[in-house]
């Protein structure tokens, strides 16, 4: 599939040399949105730059976080085939730009005013040494729970305000028979419900020293030990199939009726969107226990490369949809996530997305918006992965004891600084 890739791009970029040609008329993208509720996320988009002329030149890479696109996106760089766009997470935007091989939306950004429409936090991945290389898509979040409701009301559960209650809240799911926890046991999902369980063990300054600044008297402290002795317990609540399992199969689990919970980024509710459950009916999201009040944020960035001159319009129409407000609103209502911009109505967005939208605004006021180590929002992805690799040994038993883990978090994100 790949292969087949590659040389479609080579001979796209072969005949985009020839002098005068015409503006191709395409968008290519990689991308790792290959769920069902992710799919619908991007058929918005396909409509859109089809009303505009552009055909879709779809390059998909499945595997969520990401992993997979990006070891794919890389070979076609290092082969020259560059897309008009990519997927991307923070700090791998910034990877890419510091490479040279991004283009320039800077025209663009200043005719739209995107330095006053998308959030500070944001362009600190967008723009890199003074140019616009990237189109955030959106904004997700992590410290999130999503809750099967018929199944919450059979056991009798309340929202879980701190992880003692969360427990005795996985305790009555057990009780009654039910999965009490849906996890995929995949290293960038266990990372990412480990961000939640480090911010809500040791609180917001705690999480950003950890996670963010990667403080090393933090990663081996006796807090960090009970965020893992706490991931741990959680563990117990996971059915015994769970390893290797796709996130959006672990979400179809709490969406039946087989599990309790989930606790994942508000991808998730794309899911639930998509399957036509309404919150508050069908299902609840409540923050994490314990994180009420901040964000873990990340945000798809539509990573523009420097195509040839003839591909130009194209990727100049692409961000350009991307970052207008009724496609902010209609995607961002139908991916789970919220807008990229701060002055996109909520009107259009469910329960769920109004509360994504007002924590996001408060947490960013308040100094309590934090980057997702696991998301790519927390450290370049060489400790992201050392992250995520010592996270998943820990869960899968590779490693034994919090004590041992701490020990390999520092080792593993020292080697890889
Ligand atoms: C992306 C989401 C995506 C999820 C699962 C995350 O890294 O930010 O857009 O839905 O992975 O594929």
């Amino acid at each position: 599939m790949l292969r087949k890739l590659l040389i479609g791009t080579a001979l796209a970029t072969s005949f985009a040399f020839s002098a005068h040609a015409a503006d191709v008329k395409e968008v290519q993208m990689l991308h790792w949105w290959t769920s069902g509720g992710e799919a619908a996320a991007l058929n918005v988009l396909k409509q859109d730059l089809a009303k505009e002329g552009y055909a879709w030149k779809d390059v998909p890479v499945a595997g969520g976080g990401g992993d997979a696109a990006m070891t794919a996106l890389k070979a076609m760089v290092a082969a020259g085939n560059y897309p008009t766009a990519s997927q991307m997470l923070g700090y791998t935007v910034l990877d890419y730009a510091a490479a040279g091989v991004m283009g320039d939306l800077t025209e663009t950004a200043k005719k739209e005013g995107w330095d006053k429409s998308v959030p500070a936090a944001l362009q600190k991945f967008s723009v890199y040494d003074g140019k616009w290389v990237a189109a955030p898509v959106n904004v997700h979040s992590v410290n999130w729970l999503w809750i099967n409701k018929a199944v919450m009301d059979k056991i009798g559960g309340t929202e879980p305000k701190t992880l003692d209650d969360f427990v005795a809240l996985l305790d009555k799911a057990k009780a009654a028979g039910v999965t009490p926890l849906a996890l995929g046991g995949q290293n960038w999902q266990e990372a990412t419900m480990f961000d939640s369980v480090v911010l809500s063990t040791g609180g917001p300054e705690f999480y950003k020293k950890a996670m963010n600044d990667l403080d090393e008297a933090s990663l081996k402290s006796d807090t960090m030990k009970k965020s893992f002795d706490n991931l741990a317990k959680l563990v117990t609540y996971v059915d015994p199939n769970f390893s290797g399992r796709d996130w959006n199969l672990a979400t179809a689990m709490v969406i039946k009726g087989d599990a309790l919970v989930q606790v994942m980024g508000d991808w998730a509710k794309g899911e639930f969107h998509a399957a036509n459950k309404t919150p508050g009916t069908d299902f609840l999201c409540y923050r994490f226990p314990g994180t009420d009040g901040s964000v873990i944020y990340n945000s798809d960035m539509f990573g523009m490369f420097n195509v040839p001159d003839d591909r130009k319009a194209a990727q100049v129409a692409l961000a350009t949809a991307t970052l207008s407000k009724s496609f902010q609103s209609a995607f961002n209502v139908v991916k789970g996530s919220v807008p990229a911009r701060t002055d996109v109505p909520d009107t259009d967005f469910d329960a769920c997305g109004k509360k994504g939208i007002a924590d996001l605004k408060k947490a960013n006021d308040g100094g309590t918006l934090f980057g997702s180590l696991a998301q790519g929002y927390g450290a370049p992805p060489a400790v992201a992965n050392a992250y995520k690799d010592v996270v998943s040994k820990f869960v899968h038993g590779q490693i034994k004891t919090s004590d041992e883990a701490v020990t390999e978090l520092v080792k593993a994100i020292d080697d890889a600084k």
